[in-house]
């Protein structure tokens, strides 16, 4: 600097002044007597940043919350409240009183709700954390909104013994709901049902099993959730982990019984652009509500008498079983009622005949059954539910049959569940039946095309069952006014056969092209229904033998598959020499043009993306009924959603292995770069591939560079493998991620990612850990230890301490 002038001194000066309000005032402080009224422009007191307000939001039906909620986002997401059971209209008032009360009053003038700070209160003030207090003049905290949650924690905020959170009521309804979240005197975490409408806990569904006294549940400024035991040791909660300052935050006990972990990008923060400018889950408690919950007394996860399923979107789905529907679709744990005359008792076995069964695969009601017949055929269980008036459903499993009764509960459908469910409904329910006759004939050609070009050629038994399951479905074709109503489903896989027609309409005659692969192609599509629904139509070419199998393969093991990170089969199509696969459509591309093409994408979307597909491997290595390997993991093969979560796809090369055979002797499939050494030294192929390539994938995300760069001038970086192990073995990693700033100031974990990166590309298939494994890692669940050199042979998985791993 050469020179002050006069001007450029008062510059500084208003400068440093203004430095130090912002640096000293984190929050305006709101002096006794004031009060906001319902209904009035502004009626709220924002934090200092803005970035929360306290006061009065109107929600649905006019009505008023005196709430505290995010108030630079769109959502305005609410995060406390004070009367969520007792909502006041227009003209009601809170007031901070002289007497350090916080009071609210109703239009009519009635008190609906106080906080109190005793005598000493001098001001109260929104704080910039979210938290909404009650101070004295040496600003000393005597109330806080942090101590009070309702069903939202924020970072920063503690959750302390005896605390509690409860879930809304639904999504758009904040009354106090089903779920109940506390950490309970002996210190342990509990998520419970309640025992609706009231508030006390029914059913325990989670818990950290902690019962040393633990002090707390602390949800920390980088965005972890965790509790402190007594000892000091500290258990997950939620392993999510983002900075407060890119990202809003908050973790809620939601409406349909998980525990959340949400972030928003902030608009300044080098996260815009590329995260999705919503509130996008990173983590939640339980992984599977739906068989989470078993209560003698309570519903479920879902209403009576209806079943539960997890979406694709990992969330809680609740459906009823054909033959009934929902009280109130609007409120599905209301549950459903059967759409027919119930039997009657009179003449029950007269009856009989005029009731029928629907399969469901996979499906239980665990609690409700009355009767238990072990031994028996299948065929005994039916008639044995069909001549009993009390009897509404049979489950068959195993030689074993349970007879259950109304009202059923903690219904779901889950591949760990097995057996089939019989659901006995009345045969002339007329919306059972067919709507229109022409439709049903020509769902009966569609069946007869498919059964001739199987039948001509070598069927499995798998495939045999699979046409079994689309002949009951299109007999018991349900008539629902849904979505996908023209199309026939099968029960339990959900998937649709389409005719050839239908989709050269769909893809507009397969004009345009999406990619191309050996065996196949793939066209964009738009079913126009009530909705437009977005498809992606895999052509597969050359009707040799080995695509027939390809296909055959393929249909079962994919229908079958449902996880929020793999790409949806939706249906398929077997016409004369056509074989088509549809596949929902994945707005956003694939992982090669995301990380490859254009600018570096986010490194906690990069994470996401890597933890996302890690789960998804998990998912068909270890929670399928036949374990899939994929074996072909690459860029090309992970697709990105509209919320940019990443979906494993193309199961083409996939090879389906018995759980005991992990011996295969086909040609090497997957594609250079990735391919796990294995193939080519004629070892056991086992689900270890997968964990190759994918730790491949992994370091291409860190580093966000392909795999093998020709171009780069020093010679030891043009392998990624060999440049990752050696800036490990140098303790420079940063290195890897050249000036991606977010990364090099998580440097901890990057040097995390990349040690779970070389565990992963061992050499050696046994060290490399399971997919559930490196998961976990990932996570932060379990510690990662030191890795060897991916290539040496000096240790062999004996030399290791392996258990680790298993
Ligand atoms: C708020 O009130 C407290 C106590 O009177 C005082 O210490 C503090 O400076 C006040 N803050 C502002 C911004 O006025
Ligand atoms: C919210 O749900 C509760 C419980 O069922 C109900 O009493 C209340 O009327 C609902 N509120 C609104 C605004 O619909
Ligand atoms: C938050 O918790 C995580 C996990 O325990 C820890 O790694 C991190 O350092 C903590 N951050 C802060 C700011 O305390
Ligand atoms: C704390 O206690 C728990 C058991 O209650 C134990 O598993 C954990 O290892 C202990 N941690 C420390 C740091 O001693
Ligand atoms: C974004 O703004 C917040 C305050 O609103 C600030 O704390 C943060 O440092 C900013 N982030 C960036 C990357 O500028
Ligand atoms: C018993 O069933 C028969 C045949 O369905 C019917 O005709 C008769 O009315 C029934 N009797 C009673 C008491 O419901
Ligand atoms: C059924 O779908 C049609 C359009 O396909 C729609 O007009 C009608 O309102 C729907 N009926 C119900 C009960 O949802
Ligand atoms: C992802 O897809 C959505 C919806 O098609 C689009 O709005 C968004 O811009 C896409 N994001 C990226 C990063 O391409």
């Amino acid at each position: 600097m050469d020179f002050i002038t006069p001007y450029s001194l008062c510059f500084l000066l208003l400068f440093l002044l203004f430095t130090f309000f912002t640096g000293a005032q984190f929050y305006e402080n709101i002096s006794l007597g004031s009060f906001l009224t319902a209904g009035k422009d502004n009626s709220f007191w924002a934090s200092h940043s803005g970035e929360f307000a306290f006061g009065f939001k109107q929600i649905q039906n006019g009505d008023f919350i005196l709430a505290i909620w995010f108030n630079q986002i769109p959502e305005k997401t609410i995060v406390w409240s004070a009367n969520r059971n007792k909502l006041v209209q227009r003209g009601s008032t809170v007031r901070l009183t002289e007497q350090g009360w916080l009071v609210l009053i109703d239009q009519t003038g009635r008190q609906i709700w106080s906080a109190y700070g005793g005598t000493e209160v001098a001001y109260a003030a929104m704080l910039n954390t979210g938290n909404f207090i009650l101070a004295n003049h040496k600003s000393d905290n005597l109330w806080e909104s942090f101590h009070h949650p309702t069903d939202t924690l924020l970072p920063t905020q503690t959750f302390n013994q005896g605390s509690k959170l409860i879930a809304c009521y639904l999504e758009a309804n904040h009354s106090t709901g089903r779920f109940l979240l506390t950490l309970e005197s002996d210190g342990n975490l509990v998520l419970y049902t309640t025992a609706f409408p009231v508030d006390s806990p029914n059913y325990a569904y989670w818990s950290t099993e902690t019962f040393d006294g633990s002090s707390q549940v602390i949800f920390n400024q980088s965005g972890y959730v965790y509790l402190v035991e007594k000892n000091g040791s500290m258990i997950n909660v939620l392993p999510g982990g983002a900075s407060t300052e890119d990202f809003f935050q908050r973790a809620i006990l939601e409406y349909d019984g998980a525990f959340r972990h949400y972030v928003y990008p902030k608009n300044n923060g080098s996260t815009s652009g590329r995260w999705p400018l919503t509130w996008s889950p990173l983590s939640f408690i339980p992984s599977n509500i739906c068989t989470s919950i078993t209560g003698q007394v309570g519903c479920g996860a879902c209403g009576f008498n209806s079943y539960c399923t997890i979406g694709n979107d990992q969330r809680r789905k609740c459906q009823c079983p054909q033959g009934y529907s929902f009280f109130d679709p609007n409120d599905v744990m209301k549950g459903c009622k059967q759409d027919f005359v119930p039997q009657s008792c009179d003449n029950a076995s007269l009856e009989a005949e005029l009731f029928e069964f629907l399969e469901m695969q996979n499906t239980d009601w665990p609690l409700s059954d009355y009767e238990h017949f072990e031994l028996v055929s299948e065929d005994w269980c039916r008639e044995a539910c069909l001549s009993d008036c009390f009897c509404v459903v049979a489950i068959f499993r195993d030689t074993n049959c349970w007879k259950k009764k109304l009202p059923l509960s903690n219904g779901r459908m889950d591949t760990s569940v097995g057996g089939k469910a019989l659901i006995k409904i009345r045969k002339d329910s007329s919306n059972l039946q067919p709507a229109d006759p022409d439709e049903e004939k020509k769902h009966h050609s569609t069946l007869f095309i498919i059964g001739s070009v199987l039948f001509s050629s070598s069927v499995s038994l798998n495939f045999l069952l699979l046409i079994a399951a689309v002949m009951s479905a299109f007999h018991f074709y349900n008539r629902k006014n849904n979505t996908f109503q023209q199309y026939p489903v099968m029960p339990g896989i959900n998937l649709r056969c389409f005719t050839y027609n239908e989709l050269q309409k769909a893809t507009n005659g397969f004009k345009e092209e999406l990619g191309k692969g050996a065996f196949s192609t793939v066209y964009k599509g738009v079913l126009a229904l009530d909705d437009k629904i977005f498809i992606a139509v895999k052509k597969l070419n050359n009707m040799v033998s080995e695509n027939d199998k390809e296909f055959k393969t393929e249909v079962t093991a994919i229908g079958q598959t449902n996880h929020r990170n793999l790409v949806q089969l939706l249906g398929f199509c077997s016409e004369g020499q056509h074989r088509h696969l549809v596949y929902e459509f994945m707005s956003n591309g694939s992982l090669r043009d995301f990380l490859f093409r254009g600018s570096t994408p986010n490194w906690y979307l990069r994470i996401q993306i890597a933890l996302g597909t890690a789960r998804g491997l998990s998912y068909l290595h270890e929670e399928c009924s036949i374990q899939i390997i994929h074996c072909d993991i690459k860029p090309q093969n992970v697709l990105l959603d509209d919320a940019l979560t990443a979906r494993i796809c193309d199961f083409g090369l996939a090879k389906l292995l018995k759980a005991e055979q992990t011996q295969t002797s086909t040609a090497i499939r997957g594609t250079r770069g990735y391919v796990a050494p294995e193939w080519f030294k004629n070892l056991p192929i086992t689900a270890k591939v997968d964990v190759y390539s994918f730790g491949i994938l992994f370091l291409e995300l860190i580093c966000c560079r392909k795999n093998f760069a020709p171009e780069v001038k020093d010679e030891n970086q043009m392998v990624l493998a060999d440049w990752a192990y050696d800036s490990y073995k140098e303790e420079n990693v940063h290195v890897l991620v050249q000036d991606d700033q977010d990364a090099i100031y998580d440097i901890r974990r990057l040097k995390k990612y990349v040690m779970i990166a070389i565990w992963c590309i061992q050499e050696d298939p046994a060290l490399r850990p399971t997919m559930k494994k490196v998961v976990q890692m990932i996570e932060g669940a379990v510690e990662v230890p030191v890795p060897p050199d991916p290539c040496s042979s000096q240790y062999t998985s004996s030399s290791i301490d392996m258990s680790r791993f298993h």
